[in-house]
């Protein structure tokens, strides 16, 4: 019988052969990623979750919003395998820790705090969440080809845009005892950037054997900004889809299985 996806709206028909996913959070990113690849078109919308497909001479890909955090990515990734994706990628913004770390420039995950929630439904903490070394290869050089900044290392995966990030501009101003520091310890510990589900994302494909990479744009540098301006907020968008759909491109040339 063939698997119709309870929340993506897409059926095994509709996705037939496409074996690589990118993923931003925002449903308005996708057609312009997907554009980037080739001939692209809108196949299904609903709720967080938005689809577009897009074909070139290097094959097919699918762009598939995750909505913001763990717990929306990680439905989108459970009805994604079952669609008979294998690859993930994905595509978002960050901001950054390490003080070297400027507007704009990418950082490539090699792997992530697990600090999501989410990826304790599908590992114990101890367990890793780390990338897949082959596709975290070929980001980089994507990278390179392009010309554009980059750093590689680890990623801190928090449930929550606030607290989480340690941030005070928030209703109470406060922040949890457990969380105060967090910001300068991720920092002295050489964590490279805080977003929302790498680390659900890396944890959730290794469980299930799939093979994931990320790549995250910078907004904002936390030790000196909190909200990034709108052409910065653009350049970091078209620089991160650029890198991912050339990483795409990388997959289905030298990896595809
Ligand atoms: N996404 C996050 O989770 N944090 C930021 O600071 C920017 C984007």
């Amino acid at each position: 019988m063939t698997y119709h996806a309870y929340h993506l709206h897409l059926s095994q028909e509709m996705v037939q052969g496409v074996r690589v996913a990118l993923i931003p959070g925002a449903p308005e990113r996708c057609s312009e990623i997907a554009d980037f690849f080739g001939e692209s078109h809108q196949i299904a919308y609903n709720r967080e979750y938005r689809s577009v497909i897009s074909e070139s001479r290097e094959g097919k890909i699918l762009v598939v919003s995750s909505g913001i955090g763990g717990p929306s990515l990680a439905i989108a990734i459970e009805e994604l395998v079952r669609l008979g994706i294998r690859y993930f990628l994905r595509v978002g913004t960050c901001g950054a820790i390490a003080a070297d770390l400027n507007p704009v420039d990418l950082v490539v995950s090699e792997g992530a705090v697990r600090l999501d929630g989410t990826s304790g439904h599908y590992a114990p903490l101890p367990y890793p969440a780390c990338a897949d070394t082959e596709v975290t290869t070929l980001i980089v050089r994507a990278c390179r080809e392009l010309g554009f900044p980059y750093r590689a290392g680890i990623t801190c995966s928090s449930a929550t845009f606030y607290p989480g990030q340690e941030r005070y501009d928030t209703f109470t101003g406060y922040v949890i005892r457990e969380l105060q520091g967090s910001l300068d310890e991720w920092r002295r510990l050489g964590v490279l950037n805080y977003e929302m589900e790498t680390a659900t994302l890396f944890t959730m494909a290794r469980v299930f054997g799939m093979r994931a990479g990320a790549v995250c744009a910078v907004l904002v540098n936390r030790l000196t900004s909190e909200e990034p301006d709108h052409a910065t907020y653009k350049e970091a968008e078209s620089r991160v889809s650029r890198a991912a759909v050339q990483t795409a491109k990388l997959i289905l040339k030298e990896l595809i299985w």
